[in-house]
C-alpha cells in the first residue's frame, strides 16, 4: 500500500478551509472547493472520500468520470481561488482560467492535478454512494437538507500522492 500519510497533516489543517476537487467528465475538467471529507483506510486500500451535492455541476461531470483529484493548497494559499471555485459554477465560467490555475497532467489516472498545490492526491472512483436522508438526525436534515439537496459520496482509491515539500 502506498503510504497515504504523506502531507496528510496539512491536508487535514487545510481541508476545513477548503481544498479543490478537480474531475474529468466525457466532455469537460471542472474543479469545486470541498472543505468535507476523509483520508483513511478501507476495503485494504488508501481512499479518500468527497462529499457532493446533486446540485454541483462537478457532481455530474463526476458522474461520467473514473476518477479525480484532491489539490491541497500551502496553508492558508490560494485563497481567492478557492473563493472562486467555492462559489460559481463550471456551468457558466472556466474557473481554471477565472481562478488562475493551471492544470498539469497526472502520474496514474486522465483527471489532470492543478500545479499551484503543493499536494495533489490521484483518486480511482472505487464506490459511489447517497446519503440516506431517512436515517440522518432530524437536527442535520432540517439544517443541512432543507431542499433536499443530498450528499453523494464519492470514494476514491489513492494511486499516487504527489507533495512539493518546502
Ligand atoms: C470553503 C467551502 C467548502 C465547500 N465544501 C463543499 C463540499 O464539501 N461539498 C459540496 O458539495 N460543496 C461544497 N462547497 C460548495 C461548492 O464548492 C460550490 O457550490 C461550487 O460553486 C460548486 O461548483 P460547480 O457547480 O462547478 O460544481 C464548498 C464551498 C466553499 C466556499
Amino acid at each position: 500500500m502506498i503510504d497515504y500519510t504523506k502531507g496528510s497533516h496539512l491536508l487535514l489543517k487545510q481541508l476545513p478551509k477548503g481544498v479543490f476537487i478537480t474531475a474529468k467528465g466525457n466532455d469537460t475538467v471542472n474543479t469545486m472547493t470541498i472543505a468535507w471529507g476523509h483520508i483513511g483506510v478501507l476495503w485494504s486500500r488508501p481512499v479518500f472520500i468527497a462529499y457532493v451535492r446533486y446540485s454541483r455541476y462537478t457532481y455530474d461531470v463526476l458522474q461520467t468520470a473514473n476518477d479525480f483529484t484532491i489539490n491541497v493548497p500551502q496553508e492558508g494559499a490560494l485563497k481567492e481561488a478557492l473563493k472562486i471555485a467555492g462559489t460559481q459554477s463550471g456551468r457558466d465560467l472556466d474557473k481554471f482560467k477565472e481562478a488562475q490555475l493551471t492544470l498539469v497532467p497526472s502520474e496514474t489516472i486522465s483527471t489532470p492535478r492543478i500545479k499551484e498545490c503543493v499536494l495533489n492526491y490521484e483518486c480511482e472512483i472505487l464506490y459511489t454512494q447517497t446519503q440516506e436522508p431517512a436515517l440522518l438526525p432530524q437536527e442535520i436534515k432540517e439544517r443541512y437538507y432543507p431542499n433536499h439537496d443530498t450528499h453523494i459520496m464519492f470514494f476514491g482509491e489513492i494511486k499516487f500522492i504527489d507533495y512539493q515539500e518546502d
